[in-house]
C-alpha cells in the first residue's frame, strides 16, 4: 500500500493526516484503512481526543451546580465551547446555540416544541424528496398525531431540487419548510439562502438539516437567515453524543421546553415550574460535558485548517472521483456534477449488490457505506433499493480514490 500521499489542492493533506491517529491503523489482514465513510461519521484529530482526555483527567465535575473549583472549571469549559460553536456558524449569540444529542434530536426538538405549539390539523409542512429519515419521521409522527399535511419538493433526475415545483407549493400557505442543506446520498448542495428567502416571502419558517453542510462548508446562519439549523459534532471531527439546534432567539424564547428536569428550570414548586433562560431552557439533565469540550476543540481545529480550504479540497477530490468512477464500466453515479455537490458520491455497479461491493472493498481495507443511507424514499425515487457510497473529508486523498477504483475492478472480476 502506498504510504506517500500527494498534497492535493488547497490543504496539506500529508500534514493533516498526521493529526488523525486512526488513519495509521491497519485491518486484520494488514491493510491500511482507506476510510471513505466520513458522511456516516468523521475521524477525530488528536486535538479533540486530547481535549476530552484532559477534561476527564483534570476538570471532571458536573456543570451549573457547584461552586467548587472543578465545577466552575467544567462549567466554563462547557459554556466556552458553546461560544466558539456560536462563532463558527456566526450565530448572533451563544443563547441561540442549544446543545442536543445530535441532528436527529435537534429536529425532534423543533417538532415537539415549536411544531406542537404552533401547528394544527391541515397546516402544511414542506419537506423534500431527498431528506434523511431524521427529517421525515418526526413529521410523519406529527401528521399521525395532529393531522398536519406534508408536501415534498421533488428531486430531478440530476439530483437537484425542483425549485419551480417548490414555488408552486409555497402558494399553499405552508407554515414550515424543512430541508437538508446537503444531501447525505447525492451530495447535492441545495441553494439554502434562496429556499429560505422564498419560504419567508410565503410566510413560512425554515428548519435546515445541516448535518452534512456544517462539517464541509462555511455556514453562516445569519447570512442564510435560517430560523432553525441543526447539526452534529461527530460528522465534523468532534465526538458522538452531542449536536446543536441553532434557533433565532425570538423563536426559542416563545417555545415551550422540550424535556423537563434539572438545569432547564429557574424555579420548581410542587405543582409548577418556571423555565430557565436560553439556551438552558432546552437542556434538561446532566449534559454531554466532555463531548461539548471535544466539540469546541473540533471547531477550533476546523477553523485552524480553514473551512473554505476544506471545501476546496473536497471539491477537488470529488471532481477526480467522479471522473474516475465514470471510467469503470457498469458504474452509475447518482447526483449532480461536482460543482453542485459536496464530497459524497453514491453509486451502483451493474449486476452486483451494493453490500457485496462494500464487502469486497473491505477485504482491501476500503470502507464505504452500502444501503439506503437512511434515505429510503430517495432511493425509491431512483428505483433502486440501495447504493454504495464513498464520502470524503479533509484527510481524503487522490490515492484513496485510485484504490477505490482498483477495488471496483476487483469486484467486477470476482462477479464476472
Ligand atoms: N446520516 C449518516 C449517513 O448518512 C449516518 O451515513
Amino acid at each position: 500500500m502506498p504510504r506517500t500521499l500527494t498534497p492535493f489542492m488547497s490543504i496539506n493533506v500529508d500534514q493533516i493526516r498526521k493529526d488523525f491517529p486512526i488513519l495509521e491503523r491497519e485491518t486484520a489482514n494488514g491493510r491500511r484503512v482507506i476510510y471513505l465513510d466520513s458522511t456516516a461519521t468523521s475521524h477525530k484529530p488528536l486535538e479533540v481526543i486530547d481535549a476530552m482526555n484532559d477534561y476527564y483527567r483534570r476538570s471532571n465535575a458536573n456543570i451549573h451546580r457547584g461552586v467548587h473549583t472543578l465545577a466552575e472549571e467544567a462549567t466554563a469549559l462547557y459554556e466556552n465551547a458553546r461560544e466558539r460553536i456560536a462563532r463558527f456558524i456566526n450565530a448572533a449569540s451563544f443563547r441561540e446555540v442549544v446543545y442536543t444529542r445530535n441532528t436527529t434530536e435537534s429536529i425532534n426538538l423543533v417538532a415537539y416544541s415549536w411544531a406542537r405549539a404552533n401547528l394544527k390539523s391541515g397546516d402544511l409542512v414542506i419537506l423534500t424528496e431527498m431528506e434523511h429519515h431524521s427529517n421525515l419521521v418526526p413529521w410523519h409522527m406529527l401528521q399521525m398525531e395532529r393531522g398536519i399535511e406534508l408536501e415534498f419538493i421533488p428531486v430531478t433526475d440530476e439530483g437537484l431540487l425542483d425549485l419551480d415545483a417548490y414555488k408552486s407549493l409555497l402558494g399553499r400557505n405552508p407554515k414550515l419548510v424543512s430541508f437538508t442543506h446537503m444531501s447525505n446520498v447525492l451530495g447535492t448542495i441545495n441553494p439554502a439562502a434562496e429556499i429560505i428567502h422564498l419560504a419567508h416571502s410565503a410566510g413560512a419558517l425554515t428548519l435546515v438539516d445541516g448535518a452534512q453542510s456544517v462539517p464541509h462548508l462555511s455556514v453562516d446562519v445569519q447570512a442564510l437567515d435560517a430560523d432553525f439549523y441543526a447539526f452534529s459534532a461527530h460528522k465534523m471531527c468532534g465526538p458522538t453524543g452531542i449536536g446543536v439546534l441553532y434557533g433565532k432567539s425570538a423563536l426559542l424564547e416563545g417555545m415551550p421546553p422540550f424535556l423537563g428536569g434539572g438545569d432547564m428550570i429557574k424555579e420548581v414548586k410542587l405543582r409548577s415550574f418556571r423555565a430557565n433562560t436560553l439556551p438552558h431552557k432546552f437542556e434538561a439533565g446532566t449534559p454531554a460535558i466532555a463531548e461539548a469540550v471535544g466539540f469546541g476543540a473540533a471547531v477550533d481545529y476546523l477553523t485552524k485548517v480553514g473551512m473554505d480550504d476544506i471545501a476546496a479540497h473536497e471539491h477537488g477530490i470529488t471532481e477526480y472521483a467522479l471522473e474516475r468512477l465514470e471510467e469503470v464500466p457498469g458504474v452509475k453515479v447518482f447526483g449532480p456534477p461536482a460543482e453542485k455537490k459536496g464530497g459524497v458520491t453514491a453509486f451502483t455497479l451493474a449486476g452486483v449488490h451494493p453490500h457485496d461491493v462494500a464487502q469486497i472493498l473491505d477485504q482491501d481495507g476500503i470502507a464505504v457505506r452500502a444501503g439506503h443511507h437512511c434515505a429510503q424514499p430517495l432511493h425509491e425515487k431512483f428505483g433502486i433499493p440501495a447504493t454504495s457510497r464513498a464520502s470524503f473529508y479533509l484527510y481524503s486523498t487522490k490515492e484513496e480514490v485510485d484504490l477505490l477504483i482498483k477495488g471496483l475492478y476487483k469486484v467486477k472480476e470476482i462477479f464476472g
